[in-house]
């Protein structure tokens, strides 16, 4: 028998149901939640995500402000802005789509973001309160991850589980999420040895290498019943796929993830969730 496709546009549409009426209820205690976005250059995956993200906030009653730089912004350009947003009453998420023009420092750029509008849960100060179970604001794909297992009441507490990714914004986080959930948890990357036998062995294999002529996470390389979440989105023979040979894997899977229409929507709609987050510890805190 096949195994259940994890939806991720149902998933994500429960969620942004959720964050719809507690953006209501923040409105009538007098905070209007709001997203910052910026955008440097003009990669058109990345410009396709932000239209998405903004696409999204409106839904759902979030007011959003788009900063679109040019290509050859400088460092100290970038961090003037994120200085303004931080001191801006007004704005409770700070967004820096990713990846960065070659000039710029991932990581000096992020780690500049105030971690109470850190919506993407990228600086060192949530980065780190993860790792000790007190994150508030957690990476956006990660945190869709776990929501999609509690939609599908998947219980990990014991489950040997690979990760084929070690980023910041997805492998580190999950490990840690898949940790307070009692998971085994490997994480895999490029120069892992014998993948293929971490991923036979595994109950759940969570995939974000987004390379087809590197990597294809076939039906051989996992058991029988396996849980397949597939991170990945690229092209591919003018195609969007992710890591997984979905048609084939979904025989032999218990539960997998679709490419288009799996992880990538509920990023979106934890990104919503992050920024009420923010907006609610905005009004906590008194600004
Ligand atoms: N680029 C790809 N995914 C993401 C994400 O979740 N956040 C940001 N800021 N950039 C990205």
């Amino acid at each position: 028998m096949a195994g259940i496709k994890i939806d991720g546009k149902i998933i994500a549409q429960s969620v942004k149901d959720r964050v719809k009426k507690a953006v209501h209820e923040l409105k009538t205690q007098g905070i209007s939640p709001c997203l910052a976005t910026i955008l440097v250059g003009v990669d058109p995956a990345s410009a396709t995500y932000v239209k998405n993200k903004h696409r999204a906030c409106e839904e759902v009653g979030i007011i959003t402000k788009d900063h679109k730089l040019d290509v050859n912004t400088t460092q100290i350009q970038i961090n003037e802005i994120i200085e303004n947003l931080n001191k801006d009453n007004s704005v409770h998420g700070i967004l820096v789509q990713l990846p960065l023009p070659k000039q710029l420092d991932e990581f000096s750029t992020t780690s500049r973001i105030s971690p109470l509008k850190d919506v993407d849960g990228l600086t060192p100060h949530n980065a780190g309160l993860l790792t000790m179970k007190k994150a508030a604001l957690v990476a956006c794909t990660p945190s869709g991850i776990m929501e999609m297992f509690d939609y599908h009441n998947i219980d990990l507490e014991g489950k040997n589980i690979v990760l084929i990714n070690r980023s910041n914004l997805v492998g580190k986080p999950l490990y840690h999420l898949l940790l307070e959930k009692n998971a085994t948890v490997i994480t895999c990357h490029s120069r892992t040895k014998n993948l293929k036998g971490f991923c036979q062995s595994a109950d759940i294999i969570i995939t974000a290498v987004g390379d087809r002529n590197k990597f294809t996470l076939t039906s051989d390389m996992i058991k029988d019943k396996a849980i397949i979440i597939d991170v990945a989105i690229s092209r591919f023979q003018d195609k969007l796929v992710g890591d997984v040979d979905y048609e084939k894997i979904i025989e032999k899977a218990s539960f997998a993830t679709p490419v288009p229409g799996g992880v990538g929507p509920m990023t979106v709609a934890m990104l919503l969730k992050n920024t009420i987050t923010a907006a609610s510890l905005s009004s906590q805190i008194g600004r």
